[in-house]
């Protein structure tokens, strides 16, 4: 069995706040991830690597075991079919909600509704537990575009500032979820090598203590 410890981190948005918290818990690459194009970075411990990922690929690595840890937001594991993983810490970086949102102003249609999302699953789930019809269009980005366009009476999206929605003449509705990033682990490898993942999570614990702090 490899002792390696390998963690897939979400790029983007995400990285640049998870770079700090692993910087706070004495994980470092050991070269400046912003500035390469490699994928899979060294640290200053001899069994920790670091890899990038796109946001959405993060769980499926962990699910697989490839990487033993995952760092993803909340709305990606939401959306991701993993039954492999555990949850294993909040690390309360790149916080947002995920909201319904319409044409400000606007009733809804008395007809099914037309929903436009990435977050297809999470958003279908959300109107049938709702006892709410409603048809889901999967787009990959802009969607505050498709309730201007026709395209869709509500979106389900990420929002933060809200300056988004403001900007297109849109208006959050309901929440349907509080979303940060989170740290999920596969199951195998926390039985297997708990004894290497038991610091690692109670460094990680203390610098998003320290981050809470310092906020
Ligand atoms: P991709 O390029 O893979 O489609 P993306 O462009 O959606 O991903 P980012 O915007 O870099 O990726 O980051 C997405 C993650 O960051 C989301 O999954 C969410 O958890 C968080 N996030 C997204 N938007 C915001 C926001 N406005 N404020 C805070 N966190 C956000
Ligand atoms: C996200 C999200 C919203 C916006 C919300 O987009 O999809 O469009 O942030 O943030 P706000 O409430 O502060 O305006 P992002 O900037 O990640 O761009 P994307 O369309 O590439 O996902």
């Amino acid at each position: 069995m490899s002792d390696t410890l390998t963690i897939a981190l979400s790029k983007g948005r995400i990285l640049k706040e998870t770079l700090p918290l692993l910087e706070k818990a004495n994980i470092i690459p050991a070269e400046d991830i912003f500035q390469s194009r490699k994928l899979i970075f060294d640290t200053n411990h001899d069994n920790i690597k670091l890899v990038i990922l796109r946001a959405t690929d993060v769980p499926t690595y962990v699910e697989h075991g490839v990487a033993d840890f995952g760092v993803a937001g909340k709305d990606v594991l939401m959306e991701a079919s993993i039954s492999n993983v555990y949850e294993l810490l909040d690390l309360e970086i790149s916080k947002c909600k995920l909201m319904t949102a319409g044409v400000k102003g606007d009733a809804l249609p008395e007809r099914r509704l037309k929903v436009a999302s990435k977050f297809v699953k999470t958003a279908k789930n959300y109107f049938a537990e709702q006892g709410i019809q409603a048809d889901v269009i999967k787009l990959y980005g802009a969607m505050e575009l498709a309730p201007i366009m026709g395209l869709a009476d509500l979106i389900v999206d990420i929002v933060d500032t809200g300056n988004t929605l403001k900007a297109n003449g849109l208006e959050a509705r309901e929440l349907i979820a509080d979303i940060s990033t989170r740290l999920i682990v596969n199951k195998a490898a926390y039985k297997t090598k708990y004894g290497q993942i038991q610091p690692i999570m109670e460094m990680l614990q203390t610098a998003i203590n320290q981050n809470t702090l310092d906020a």
